[in-house]
């Protein structure tokens, strides 16, 4: 079986990038289509923003900026799980397993994070986090063990 876990390192990217695309259409559709690309992330754009476009709109912008920097976040520690797991040789189907599900938890979180909107709900996307984190933790484990009976 071709192991293609490797390709889970962009996509996830891609992933983690698409929350933001979102957040920068959002402003846009309710700011006569402006957005600062100048200094985006500073504090008198929020505040521009938040006097500019509704409410509602400014709590889905921060929901998916959030989502943006938690993948990004999340990153490293999943690029290494791959990266390492493939270093030890952890079988193809492990690999793809890993990254397939890890690629979907992400999707589902991101979807979570845009669509909940109570707190009971929130607690989903919640847990789709830990799950997406027990999925690294366990490749890190498998990994750190084949790795510590070979060394
Ligand atoms: C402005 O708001 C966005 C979205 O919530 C956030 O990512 C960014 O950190 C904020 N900037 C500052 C300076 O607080």
């Amino acid at each position: 079986m071709p192991n293609y876990s490797i390709f889970s390192i962009p996509l996830f990217w891609l992933i983690s990038l698409y929350p933001h695309a979102y957040a920068i259409s959002l402003i846009k559709s309710s700011n006569n289509n402006k957005w600062d690309n100048l200094n985006p992330r500073g504090i008198a754009t929020n505040a521009s923003y938040q006097k500019h476009v509704p409410a509602e709109c400014y709590a889905l912008f921060e929901k998916a900026e959030a989502a943006h920097k938690n993948g990004l976040e999340s990153a490293p520690f999943f690029v290494g799980a791959v990266v390492l797991g493939n270093v030890v040789g952890l079988g193809a189907l492990t690999m793809n397993i890993f990254s397939g599900s890890y690629l979907a938890l992400r999707t589902l979180y991101t979807v979570l994070y845009l669509r909940c909107t109570t707190q009971e709900t929130s607690r989903l996307r919640s847990l789709t986090w830990m799950a997406s984190v027990g999925c690294v933790v366990g490749v890190y484990v498998a990994a750190g063990s084949k790795w510590a009976g070979k060394h």
